[in-house]
């Protein structure tokens, strides 16, 4: 038997214990162990009933995701579960953990369940741009009926115990040592003469308007497409025989196994998680923090507070004045109502926050005991360089100086110190206590442990960390700004601001580019573009000054109430501003230049191919260290559709010869904003892709 599952004998219960850290995932080696251990059980005389327990910390984290795109093994899942059920023995899953996907499927192919209160279930396989495909989605809702039973699957998401309870899908909850529970209960069954239930035996549930719910779960998974054919599958459950359900959740789980959505989750699921493993950082300890000191507590400052504050950090925030510093705080306590009413705090601890954890203050002297400043004042260099100045006067040795700057040079602002070793920029995302991602900017003077102590504070705070070397923008700022270029290029030819975001949010961003700058302020890209003029905009660059009208007359985009589109109904009501078109208009005139038609099909090439090109440069430049810091980037930081995997994958999945190709046509236009990357023209003449890249590390 399998070195995977021990086989343990009590009395005439035979207990499989599953051992495959860290996760148990179902591996073929797992697989086959649970039907040799099931075959040895009913061999062995006198056993009349089989409990399975997972070692460690999960009953079973799902079919093993890393074996998915490889040839088929032997026993597969849906007949190693068939299996169990099938067995004359009585098979009680003890769950505690998590029980998800191809694990939860194997507890319902068991005739009991029990379960630690803890313990958490549930059918993520959406997330993977799959379907359960082991019979989940026809035992499920054998058990919850549809409605419930398509809620667990649609959303993946983790049902606690409790509610798994109330949903009929555990039959027990038992505080205890998981093994001890399963072969307690095992007994009491047999004790009871408890009957073998098969859950396939059970009736199928009530039938809904199928067509009705797949169209509601389409149009509400944005582009993704498996979980809908989650409704198809469950469909199957109630209109054909068991057998007959679940081959027909094995085809569609198999065609979907083949679409690049399915290739751009599993993708983004391992990024995820390779994202923060930076092999520079191996063995390298971070530094002790507990009390961050924030300078300027305006939208960021007051988001990054908020966010050390829910981590349960201490925080000192300087502002200029005690005015600015009220309004700091009303700003905090306002993103703390918000978590208070999700229930991420409790009163108790909200109070606690804002009368002991925050202080407000406006002189330097009380950051002189803090681990780690971050600075968020204006962005403008003479005016960081004044605070960083301050900070090397009074923080403590050892302690670590951050800037939030969006653009700016993190190894400039570390010069202006007599510490550039301890300086390192990590730049938020705004509304900062939500977004997930977090550029941990590494200067050319960066100590090691400094940069260490940048991804231990993203991982206190629970954000998605990536190394960024220094540029202008940095990964993801850098690549925005040439993609929008790119798109006003293709207003200055002809296109509308609302074509490019319909084009785009067709293509699966959570909103377009315009209505982006709306949101984060028009004001961010005035002065971006001013001082690139300042700086000397290079003679061949196309240059696009039609929204600079728009600030000049006041219009931010949203918190003005006016920008590309027109708030006055609330800021869901995106009316395109009539202004705008006729500023555009304006221009091409002014430039001589005949606008042409775009097809939404041409605007996502164009963009993409900008974002690619640029992306290529920032990982050909070591800006990013591998292609996948650059997917997680945008998908945490930009919208950037999670199905899609992020805009390298997305490249691969396209075929990088064709991407070239079009780049270099559209060159034939603009050779000076259409440079091919060096690292595109590598990567093409010698048949890898960036993926290839990331594997080598
Ligand atoms: N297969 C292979 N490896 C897995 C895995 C899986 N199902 N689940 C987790 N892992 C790996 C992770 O990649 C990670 O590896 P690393 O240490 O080398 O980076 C390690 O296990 C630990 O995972 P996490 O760092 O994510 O640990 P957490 O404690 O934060 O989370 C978890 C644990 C909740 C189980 C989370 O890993 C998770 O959500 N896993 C995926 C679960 C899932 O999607 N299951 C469904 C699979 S599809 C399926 O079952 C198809 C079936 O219907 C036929
Ligand atoms: P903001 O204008 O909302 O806030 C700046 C705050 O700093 C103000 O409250 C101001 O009173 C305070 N301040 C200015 N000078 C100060 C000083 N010398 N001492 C103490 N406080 C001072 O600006 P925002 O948007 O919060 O941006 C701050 C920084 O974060 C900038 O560098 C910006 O580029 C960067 N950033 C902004 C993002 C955004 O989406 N707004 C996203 C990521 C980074």
């Amino acid at each position: 038997m399998s070195d995977k599952i021990a086989y343990a004998r009590h009395g005439d219960v035979a207990v499989l214990t599953v051992k495959n850290p860290p996760v148990n995932a179902l591996s073929q080696a797992v697989r086959q162990g649970l039907w040799d251990g099931m075959d040895r059980a009913e061999a062995d005389a006198g056993v009349r009933a089989v409990v399975i327990v997972g070692e460690g910390r999960a009953f079973f984290a799902g079919a093993d995701i890393t074996e998915f795109g490889k040839p088929l093994v032997e026993p597969n899942l849906p007949a190693l579960i068939n299996r169990i059920e099938a067995s004359p023995l009585i098979v009680v899953a003890s769950m505690h953990g998590v029980s998800l996907g191809g694990g939860l499927e194997v507890a319902l192919g068991c005739h009991y369940r029990i379960a630690v209160p803890s313990a958490r279930v549930g059918l993520p396989e959406v997330h993977l741009g799959l379907i359960p495909g082991a019979g989940g989605t026809q035992r499920l809702p054998r058990l919850t009926g549809v409605e419930a039973g398509l809620d667990v699957m649609t959303t993946g998401r983790h049902v606690g115990a409790s509610e798994a309870h109330d949903l009929g899908i555990i039959d027990v909850l038992q505080d205890g040592d998981p093994a001890e529970n399963g072969l307690a209960y095992a007994q009491k069954l047999l004790d009871e003469s408890a009957p073998r239930r098969a859950v396939s035996e059970m009736d199928p549930p009530a039938p809904v308007d199928w067509d009705a719910a797949f169209e509601a779960t389409l149009a509400r998974s944005k582009g993704q497409i498996s979980p809908a054919w989650c409704v198809r599958a469950v469909q199957a459950s109630v209109e054909k025989p068991f057998a007959e359900g679940l081959k027909a959740e094995r085809q569609i789980f198999f065609d979907l196994m083949q679409t690049d959505q399915r290739e751009g989750m599993i993708h983004a699921f391992f990024s995820e998680r390779a994202v923060g493993n930076l092999p520079e950082l191996k063995g390298v300890a971070a530094r002790e923090f507990d009390h961050i000191g924030v300078i300027g507590g305006g939208t960021m400052g007051a988001g990054i507070a908020t966010a050390a504050l829910l981590s349960g950090l201490r925080v000192t925030l300087l502002e200029m004045s005690a005015e600015a510093g009220e309004a700091a705080r009303s700003r905090i306590a306002a993103n703390l109502a918000g978590s208070l009413k999700r229930g991420k705090i409790s009163p108790a601890q909200h109070d606690q926050i804002l009368g002991e954890t925050l202080s407000v203050v406006t002189g330097y002297d009380a950051l002189a005991g803090a681990d780690l400043v971050i600075e968020a004042v204006f962005e403008d260099m003479d005016v960081k360089k004044v605070v960083f100045a301050e900070l090397d006067r009074v923080c403590k040795p050892g302690a670590i100086l951050a800037s939030n700057t969006s653009y700016l040079d993190i190894d400039a602002i570390a010069a202006t110190t007599s510490r550039p070793g301890d300086v390192l920029g990590l730049h938020f995302f705004s509304p900062a206590h939500v977004m997930k991602l977090l550029e941990v900017v590494v200067g050319a003077l960066t100590a090691p442990d400094v940069a260490a102590t940048g991804f231990a504070l993203g991982k206190r705070l629970g954000k998605v960390s990536v190394r960024a070397g220094v540029c202008d923008g940095f990964i993801g700022n850098r690549i925005l700004s040439t993609y929008r270029i790119a798109a006003d290029h293709m207003i200055l030819d002809g296109a509308s601001p609302y074509e490019i975001d319909a084009a785009l949010e067709a293509f699966g961003f959570a909103m377009g580019p315009f209505a982006v700058a709306d949101l984060a302020g028009l004001d961010i890209g005035y002065a971006v573009r001013k001082r690139k003029r300042m700086e000397g905009l290079d003679p061949r660059a196309r240059d696009a000054a039609y929204a600079d009208k728009l600030c000049e007359d006041g219009h931010f985009g949203q918190k003005t109430g006016k920008g590309y589109y027109d708030y006055a109904a609330g800021s869901k009501a995106r009316v395109p501003n009539p202004d705008v078109m006729p500023l555009i208009e304006a221009e091409r005139a002014a430039q001589g230049l005949k606008p042409r038609a775009f097809g939404s099909e041409e605007i996502v090439r164009r963009y993409m191919a900008a974002m690619v090109n640029e992306a290529a440069k920032v990982v050909g430049e070591g800006i990013a260290r591998r292609p996948l810091d650059v997917d997680m980037t945008l998908l945490f930081g930009y919208g950037f559709p999670r199905y899609r995997g992020g805009p390298l994958k997305w490249a691969d999945m396209v075929g990088l010869d064709a991407l070239l190709a079009d780049i270099k046509g559209y060159a034939e236009e603009d050779p000076y904003f259409w440079e091919p990357a060096p690292l595109l023209k590598d990567l093409v003449a010698t048949g890898r892709t960036f993926d290839d890249l990331n594997k080598e590390g």
